[in-house]
């Protein structure tokens, strides 16, 4: 595996550093302490190409590849993973969804939006009642013939309040079971979409977390995604591939941790020395910095499958598992390192560590990382 980056991608790199400092990181503490969603900030991100990074420049996208994708990514979650999960829905599980399994038409009329970030995309899966088991949706899509009608409540939606376009997952044919699933594009100017109240969360505050209420919207047939029946797998192709972008997320709450952490205990003198000097602050650095390197390894890994075109369904599970319980154990440390200022927003861990939670939980729980990695195991005898 080579892990040389190339000239673009440092570019890239240099670029979403560069953009979090100055743009991100001098109001970050008040968007989270009021959740108040970053839209100039998203807005600029799609000036910059961040948000249909990956989509083909003939669809209005930057035409990178998916380690570009994971080092922005990675870069922008250091400061503010707020940001970085809009754009991560945006480019991962909408735009890449879309273009990989869109026709044509939906291409032109949605992902050229899409891709330049004047339209928001949101992937609406989770229920109040299918979170980890997504087979049980329990929002319809009844055949009318010309249309759909969707009726149904999703929970814990990205972007839900912000965003002009969903991909919503909906049951058609219940006696199929997860057969019976489809994928629609909704444009939530549609009649009968209906937004609830934003989420009031642990971390990522500023992202805009809301319940969708769908009630008699007419879908048009050419807005399904894939043939009939197709809405499971392609929930499941997409979540695979966003679970890379995730797992850059939590690499890069990490590291931020670990950046802060080495800089303030470089700094701070207690009993004579600097606490990097003291063994018991010591071995939590390097600590740290071995389990982050790892990750880093493993996400760089998933990506790099990708973009050489190689399954990566279980590259993708074991990087966002390996980030995300390292970006949660040690911003954890990172607090602990800084003390009590750790405990006060204005040195930032402690909101790394409030942010590190979700990612163990969102695009599937780490419960459900193991749960793929080990169907493969017992499947393809990996790695045995
Ligand atoms: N690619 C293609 N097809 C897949 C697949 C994949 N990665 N995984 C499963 N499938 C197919 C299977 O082949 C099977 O198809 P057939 O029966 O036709 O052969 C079908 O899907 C059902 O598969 P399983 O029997 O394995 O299904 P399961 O009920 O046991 O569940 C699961 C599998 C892995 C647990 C899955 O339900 C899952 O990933 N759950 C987590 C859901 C999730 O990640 N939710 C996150 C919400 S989105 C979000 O968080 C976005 C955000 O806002 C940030």
């Amino acid at each position: 595996m080579n892990f040389q980056l190339t000239e673009e991608q440092l570019a890239v790199q240099a670029a979403a550093r560069d953009f979090t400092q100055l743009e991100l990181k001098p109001g970050v503490i008040d968007r989270d302490r009021e959740m108040r969603y970053p839209k100039e900030e998203v807005r600029k991100m799609g000036e910059l190409g961040f948000m249909g990074m990956m989509v083909d420049p003939k669809y209005n996208g930057g035409g990178m590849d998916s380690m570009s994708y994971v080092l922005a990514i990675e870069e922008i979650s250091k400061i503010d993973a707020s940001c970085s999960v809009a754009m991560s829905v945006n480019n991962s599980l909408v735009c890449w969804g879309l273009e990989e399994y869109g026709t044509e038409e939906q291409k032109q009329k949605y992902l050229t939006k899409l891709a330049t970030g004047e339209y928001i995309g949101a992937f609406c899966l989770s229920e109040p009642e299918a979170g980890s088991d997504a087979t049980s949706q329990r929002t319809k899509a009844i055949d009318m013939g010309d249309h759909y009608l969707l009726n149904g409540t999703k929970n814990w939606i990205t972007n839900g309040g912000t965003s002009r376009i969903h991909l919503v997952i909906a049951q058609t044919h219940e006696e199929k079971g997860h057969r019976g699933i489809n994928a629609f594009i909704v444009d939530t100017e549609w009649e009968g979409v209906n937004i609830g109240a934003k989420e009031d969360k642990l971390g990522i505050r500023a992202s805009d977390t809301h319940t969708i209420m769908y009630t008699d919207v007419k879908v048009p047939k050419e807005n399904r995604i894939g043939e009939d029946g197709f809405g499971f797998k392609f929930a499941m192709k997409v979540l695979s591939g966003g679970r890379i972008g995730i797992g850059a997320q939590a690499l890069g709450i990490a590291a931020g941790a670990y950046e802060l952490s080495v800089a303030y205990a470089k700094e701070r003198e207690a009993f004579g020395k600097p606490i990097a000097k003291h063994q018991a602050i010591a071995f939590k650095l390097a600590d740290m910095a071995t389990d982050i390197e790892a990750a880093r390894l493993l996400v760089y890994r998933a990506a790099q499958f990708k973009d050489a075109g190689k399954d990566y369904l279980t590259a993708a599970s074991m990087a966002k598992l390996a980030a995300s319980e390292a970006a949660m154990k040690h911003t954890v440390e990172a607090v602990q390192i800084h003390g009590g200022y750790g405990y006060v927003k204005e040195y930032h861990v402690e909101r790394l560590m409030r942010d590190a939670k979700i990612t163990q939980i969102y695009e599937g729980t780490s419960e459900i990382q193991r749960i793929v990695i080990s169907r493969q195991i017992v499947k393809t005898r990996l790695y045995v």
